[in-house]
């Protein structure tokens, strides 16, 4: 990459040479919480421990009754996008801004090239807009949105240490535009497996949605209530079997991006009983925080509003079954998918519901959120919400523990949760760009008061401070070992030795895979042993049952003089438990 980023920061204000010292809070990593207070130099986490001696002139911050968590990494935005004839209404400023307030600190966003179009241009296309505008650190993945020889060749170079992408995103939908059929799938996904990079797929049937939509269109229905109609959960699940079914023949781990549906979940569980190659999958904040109904709802702009792909399901317990699949480590992150677009973009489908720009906001809202829906009400520990809000992110798209957790090394990425603030979300206060928010009207219980980007305190006991260009781009190196198991960077990785998914041994004659060495080969690294798996069912004895009524984070964080430690079923650095 030649074009140097412009950064619009004065120099005084990126050497990070501040001085910070977060104390009297409970650190929350995804394998353990702890009080300790942490000490930040020039960006990065220098001492985490109790009575540290700490130079003069450090700021301190207190963090009494407070959380003390990694900042979150949003596996998934799109900000500043150009889809379905209109352009996202956040771009890498004001998308990472929001962000930040809502206490992620890292964003992976994806260059979506057009048919045709060089991944290598695409790529350097997206650096330019984003490098001198982001507010906090950004990865990207790159979109295989069409295929040839030069397409792989560029999917080769990609992966360098120059270009710094470790992921590619393929779609299932969006036939006529970026929709590969499963030859060209194969290919892509084949690919990865050699470059020891992560394929990514958008999991719907693009065929079915195109004639449901010819149906529906002749049969009078052109409302936003359409383009549910047009893809229900049956067309998830068919794709998510079928992207689980190519990815085996391939060889090939597997990240299904923004999971919608129990059926989803359901195939993707199934396919984890046969096959060998570990299959991740998202949800988003979206699908957690909102429901189907909305599509019902008989103003265009509300419902259109909503839409996105997959969309929102009927099922009313949705939400919560994609809340316990993310506890119990069927699923096992949560990004936004955040690509948002003005009611006056939306009103491009206003007589043709497949004419609405795809896709809703979340990337401020994704933390609250989750803690609203999950933490708040049992279903899952302050640990497992570190996983995967940040943690396993960082694991699988092999930043960790640079980014991702709290300790000594680290990046001073720190969001400082008061577990009682008490908000109403609203698109009169957030921070995005864009004049609708899905979450209008909920109270959440529970934010950051302080958000720490590379150690500067971006916001500032809830006062935004960000600065545009701090961020930096973050180069994602292949073989990730949370992905193909072995030593990063291993001359002979051996992916044989990661059967997280798999119940039952090998029976295709390759040797059985020793899980001794397995263990070993993922301490500390492992997605599924790396925390509580499940705030529910991996509790340790005595541990609080998170499922009864008496659990209160607030008691959780008060409980500070009794009990000082909550150790969970891993130390630091990660035992892994081997098996999903
Ligand atoms: O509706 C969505 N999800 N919009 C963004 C593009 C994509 O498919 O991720
Ligand atoms: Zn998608
Ligand atoms: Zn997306």
């Amino acid at each position: 990459m030649t074009n140097a980023p412009v950064k619009k920061v004065p120099i005084h204000l990126q050497s990070s040479q501040n001085r910070l010292l977060i104390k009297n809070g409970k650190v929350v990593n995804d394998d353990g919480m702890e009080d300790l207070d942490v000490y930040i130099e020039d960006g990065i986490i220098k001492q985490v421990g109790r009575n540290l001696i700490i130079p003069g002139g450090t700021r301190t911050i207190d963090a009494t009754g407070k959380l003390v968590m990694p900042g979150g990494i949003d596996p998934h935005t799109h900000l500043e996008l150009e889809m379905m004839g209109a352009k996202t209404a956040d771009d890498f400023y004001k998308g990472t801004r929001a962000a930040v307030a809502g206490g992620t600190t890292t964003v992976i966003d994806f260059v979506l090239p057009q048919k045709n179009q060089s991944l290598l241009e695409a790529y350097s296309n997206w650096r330019q807009l984003a490098d001198g505008k982001v507010c906090c650190d950004y990865g990207l993945h790159v979109g295989v949105t069409w295929w040839s020889p030069s397409v792989k060749k560029e999917m080769q170079q990609l992966t360098t240490e120059q270009y710094g992408v470790n992921s590619f995103k393929m779609f299932m939908a969006y036939k006529d535009a970026w929709m590969l059929d499963d030859y060209d799938l194969s290919c892509a996904i084949e690919t990865c497996a050699e470059l020891k990079a992560l394929p990514m797929v958008h999991a719907e049937n693009g065929h079915i949605i195109a004639r449901n939509t010819e149906k529906l269109l002749a049969a009078g229905v052109t409302g936003p209530e359409g383009h549910q109609l047009s893809r229900d959960e049956e067309v998830e699940g068919e794709a998510v079997n079928r992207a689980c079914v190519i990815a085996n023949q391939a060889r090939s781990p597997l990240y299904i991006v923004h999971m919608m549906s129990k059926s989803a979940v359901r195939m993707l569980q199934l396919a984890r009983t046969r096959q060998r190659q570990p299959l991740f999958g998202e949800t988003l904040a979206a699908t957690v925080g909102s429901d189907g109904s909305q599509y019902r709802n008989s103003c265009f702009r509300h419902a259109a509003a909503h839409v996105l792909s997959p969309p929102l399901r009927p099922d009313p317990s949705t939400p919560q079954a994609m809340c316990e699949a993310l506890a119990d480590d069927h699923l096992q992150l949560i990004g936004s998918d955040n690509c948002t677009f003005l009611e006056k973009d939306k009103e491009l489908g206003k007589d043709n519901f497949s004419k609405i720009p795809n896709g809703v906001n979340g990337v401020e809202d994704r933390m609250a959120i989750l803690w609203q829906k999950a933490v708040n009400t049992g279903i899952m520990d302050p640990c497992r919400f570190v996983a995967v809000t940040s943690s396993t992110a960082a694991k699988i798209f092999n930043i960790w523990p640079q980014k991702g957790r709290v300790a000594v090394n680290s990046d001073a990425d720190i969001v400082v949760w008061d577990p009682r603030l008490e908000r109403t979300i609203s698109a009169a206060t957030h921070k995005q760009a864009v004049d609708f928010n899905i979450f209008e009207g909920q109270q959440v219980v529970g934010s950051p008061q302080f958000v720490i980007v590379g150690g500067r305190v971006c916001l500032d006991d809830g006062e935004l401070r960000v600065a545009e260009g701090f961020g930096k781009f973050l180069k994602t190196p292949t073989n990730s070992p949370a992905v193909f198991g072995g030593e990063a960077g291993a001359a002979e990785p051996q992916p044989e030795l990661l059967h997280l998914h798999m119940p039952h041994k090998v029976t295709n004659g390759t040797p059985s895979p020793d899980f001794g060495n397995m263990n070993k080969s993922m301490e500390g690294l492992s997605v599924s042993g790396c925390s509580t798996p499940t705030g529910r069912k991996m509790r340790e004895p005595g541990q609080r049952d998170l499922q009864t009524s008496t659990f209160s984070i607030s008691k959780e964080v008060e409980g500070l003089d009794t009990k000082t430690s909550v150790r969970v079923r891993n130390p630091p650095g990660g035992k892994s438990s081997g098996l999903w």
